[in-house]
């Protein structure tokens, strides 16, 4: 089945952003577009510069991981944000909503959030982020990698041996998804949020906290190889997820050195 292709003017028509698709780039192949969007970095004309790609040849996820997309059935897409204010973990947490708001606008689904980046749709991860960072004297550059997972089947996810079973936005709403709406629709809500985690981490909080899967949920984490388990009450963008654990206590769990083993 051939779907949509995306189009750099479909994309762009009636974009009204301060920052965020202040260009806009398609490729048809490229190894990642975080790479493409880092050579682009250099110049800070190119500050919102959004980089589309039908397919990546070595696509990347956190820690060390590959992002498999067969051609034309995602959004893969990376900002250059240079020069920014908004720390890092508020920048990813910031994300995370963007992209859930953007999904829940354009799509009739229900995606939630699982810390700390991951968007979930039915328990199933649809769509990912990459932060990656260069910070030098007084000046922090950025990329913003997102995958998001629209035209797959179920066949491609069971093939894969993924932390968390994946999903798309077709099987989940069993319909097909416009990708050129939903990469608006994703530009829009970057660039309200990403300025938002530049001046009120408040807001940000608040408006994951809405859309987290696990605020107020029996969660099971492993840190230093060793498992706890409790009562999800919060997030910090810097200490990481909050739990009441279930011997007592009150504990924050890091992000980079955390990972959720259990959830419900
Ligand atoms: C994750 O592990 O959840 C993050 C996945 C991020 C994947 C996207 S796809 C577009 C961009 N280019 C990459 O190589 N990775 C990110």
């Amino acid at each position: 089945m051939s779907f949509e292709k995306l189009d750099v003017d479909i994309i762009s028509e009636g974009l009204r952003t301060k920052v965020i698709g202040s260009e806009v780039v398609v490729f048809k192949n490229t190894s990642s577009t975080n790479d493409i969007a880092w050579e682009y970095s250099g110049n800070e004309a190119n500050n919102g510069l959004a980089v589309f790609s039908e397919q990546q040849s070595k696509g990347r996820g956190r820690m060390g991981s590959k992002w498999l997309s067969k051609s034309g059935q995602s959004l893969l897409c990376s900002i250059v944000l240079t020069n920014t204010k908004a720390k890092p973990q508020l920048l990813t947490l910031g994300c995370a909503v963007a992209i859930a708001e953007a999904i829940q606008n354009c799509c009739e689904v229900e995606p939630r959030i699982k810390w700390p980046n991951d968007i979930i749709i039915a328990g199933k991860k649809a769509a990912g982020i990459l932060l990656e960072s260069r910070i030098g004297k007084g000046k922090s550059d950025y990329v913003i990698g997102i995958g998001i997972n629209c035209h797959q089947d179920q066949a491609f996810f069971a093939k894969q041996k993924l932390q968390i079973p994946g999903t798309s936005i077709d099987i989940e709403s069993k319909k097909v998804v416009d990708r050129n709406e939903l990469a608006k629709e994703l530009l829009g809500n970057l660039d309200r949020w990403v300025e938002i985690a530049g001046s009120d981490g408040g807001k940000i909080l608040e408006r994951w906290k809405q859309l987290s899967s696990q605020i107020g949920h029996r969660i099971t984490v492993e840190f230093n190889k060793q498992r706890f388990a409790g009562n999800c009450i919060g997030v910090d963008p810097v200490k990481g997820i909050i739990l009441q654990l279930e011997k007592g206590g009150v504990r924050m769990f890091e992000a980079a050195q955390t990972t959720i083993v259990k959830h419900l």
